[in-house]
């Protein structure tokens, strides 16, 4: 590939995805103030946003192996935990900024526990055999993620049993 239209895919892989997220939030948004319409417009074009992004990721990459894809998100995730989050949040609390410090603190909680996950993922694929795991339970507050049943409380934020969603 091209270099420029490699280094254009990564930015609009990356603008598009923004963009799918951003429209989630402006859709919720929009349906608190009542607007509900205007919540479906938002909520179907972050839909179209989210067919471009996967239509640009396919065109940069083609689908790779899952062993492979594991060792990549084991990275990220580790990169995460080790580089980025603790530093974010250093800087955060020294700024004072306390919603920006605590949203830091609920990743980096959550993405040790997903590289630890994927790394096991990982070993099994590479042995050719799926990942033996049960029920996965994501706290829709905090992003806690725990194999198994769901607590009564999460204990990274506190939200209650009902807020945890089963996959
Ligand atoms: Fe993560
Ligand atoms: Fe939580």
């Amino acid at each position: 590939m091209g270099p420029k239209t490699n280094e254009n895919l990564k930015a609009a892989f990356a603008g598009e995805s923004q963009a799918h997220m951003k429209y989630l939030a402006f859709a919720g948004a929009a349906e608190k103030e009542g607007f509900r319409n205007i919540g479906r417009l938002f909520t179907a074009i972050a839909f179209a946003e989210r067919v471009h992004a996967t239509n640009h990721h396919e065109a940069l990459f083609g689908s790779t192996p899952t062993v492979k894809n594991l060792e990549t998100a084991v990275g990220g995730e580790n990169y995460e935990v080790k580089d980025m989050y603790p530093p974010f949040k250093a800087a955060a609390d020294q700024e004072g900024e306390k919603q920006a410090s605590l949203s830091f603190h609920f990743a980096l909680e959550a993405e040790k526990i997903h590289a630890v996950l994927y790394s096991r993922a990982k070993e099994a694929a590479a042995s050719r055999k799926d990942f033996q795991v049960g029920d996965i339970h994501i706290c829709s507050v905090c992003g806690h993620t725990i194999v198994g049943a769901a607590p009564d409380e999460c204990p990274v934020c506190g939200a209650s049993k009902e807020k945890f969603r089963k996959f």
